[in-house]
């Protein structure tokens, strides 16, 4: 059924964030001088916002933010008062999405202190994303050193109640005022952060999947394993199509067969069958290489649980399902952390997974390992307040 290939070439980025060695905070922070907000949010606004925690909808008060140009290079890091960027309707982004970003979270520990999760991964994740966009790549101390410098200056929007999180955006942008269809000359990187509860609302009740068989997420060759906005803004139809039979969001299959299981929209995906082994798709270079994904494949081999990294069939999957071979499946990500799956269906079939013992023992020892309540034995969490 399967075709394995856990070291294949796809298989970079993990190793390339095993390499680094990440650089001491209060060095990297001070790399991004501060511009103070003289009108940051009111107590009351704020007191609001921590109290809704709706995902992406509230912002700190600052934002960290660098220029990059031929001549210069990364020049102008600072963190300045969050607010709207100043772009010509020129700027190339807004013509050919020339952009990338990332996804990372800082929790609150029971402390006080501030940590996030493998940032060392997003900022080699960052950088295969530019290569692949034509953009120019970030230094692993500026990366690092814009989010412990906005983190520190936006201590208090980080929520401290249970499923909880700063959640942090680094992101890129080609701000050139160029329509000439190339890579640009002027790039802005800037990083937002948003106070943000469980991605799902419905948490381990698990969450309904539409396997797509008319819309593809990526094509060999394409930018399925970059993480830019294009790959996000072509599954914004499918998902609203599903959304219009009652799903909550789309697995896409691969283009080349339209047989085998990819990733959600953003999200990778593990399924686990009732003999304790587990699986999830083989990265092809049509997927995104997940932080989280490569967390959860260590903390299975951990268990002796050495995760088959795989062609998995959806045919197959079905069948399997049906059967009471496969018993679990879950969605994994930043935002999402790990959250099951309840309900797979698409044209022709519509099955129920109702197991959540692997999924709730991953998600249990990984946030954990995030609220420093379980030790970090793998060193992955980085301190930033
Ligand atoms: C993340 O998990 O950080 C993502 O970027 C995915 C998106 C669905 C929020």
């Amino acid at each position: 059924m399967t075709e394995t290939n856990s070291d294949s070439k796809w298989n970079s980025l993990e190793a390339e964030f095993r390499a680094q060695r990440l650089p001491d905070a209060d060095v990297a922070a001070s790399r991004f001088p501060v511009i103070p907000n003289v009108n940051p949010a009111s107590e009351e606004d704020h007191a609001a916002a921590m109290e809704e925690l709706a995902f992406g909808v509230r912002f700190g008060d600052y934002m960290a933010v660098a220029d990059w140009s031929v001549e210069d290079g990364w020049h102008d890091r600072r963190v300045v008062p969050f607010g709207p960027l100043q772009l010509s309707p020129a700027a190339a982004v807004l013509h050919y999405s020339q952009e990338i970003f990332e996804g990372l979270k800082a929790f609150r520990w029971a402390d006080g202190s501030i940590w996030t999760f493998r940032p060392g991964f997003n900022a080699a994740r960052l950088n295969h994303s530019a290569r692949r966009m034509a953009m120019p790549e970030i230094p692993l101390d500026d990366f690092i050193g814009s989010l412990v410098q906005m983190v520190r200056m936006d201590e208090r929007w980080v929520p401290g109640v249970p499923n909880s999180s700063l959640y942090l955006r680094p992101f890129m942008i080609a701000d050139e005022e160029f329509v000439g269809v190339r890579p640009a000359h002027h790039y802005k990187y800037v990083a937002i952060a948003s106070p943000v509860g469980p991605y799902f609302k419905g948490g381990m009740s698990g969450v309904s999947i539409w396997v797509s068989t008319d819309f593809n997420r990526a094509a060999p060759g394409g930018t399925g394993d970059a993480k830019t906005g294009g790959n996000y803004a072509s599954s914004l139809l499918p998902q609203r199509l599903a959304a219009e039979k009652g799903f909550e969001q789309v697995c896409y299959l691969d283009a080349e067969t339209n047989t085998n299981l990819e990733e959600l929209g953003g999200m990778n995906v593990f399924v686990v069958k009732k003999d304790g082994s587990v699986l999830t798709p083989r990265l092809t270079g049509t997927l995104l290489e997940g932080g989280t994904r490569s967390a959860i494949i260590q903390l299975l081999a951990d268990r002796g649980i050495e995760v088959d990294q795989a062609t998995i069939p959806l045919a197959w999957l079905v069948k399997a399902i049906e059967g009471g071979e496969v018993v679990e499946m879950f969605a994994c990500g930043t935002a999402a952390i790990v959250t099951p799956i309840a309900r797979l269906a698409g044209d022709g079939f519509d099955v129920t997974l109702d197991g959540d013992e692997v999924t709730g023992q991953i998600l249990e020892e990984l946030g954990g390992i995030q609220r420093g309540t379980i030790p970090d034995r793998h060193g992955w969490m980085y301190q930033l307040v």
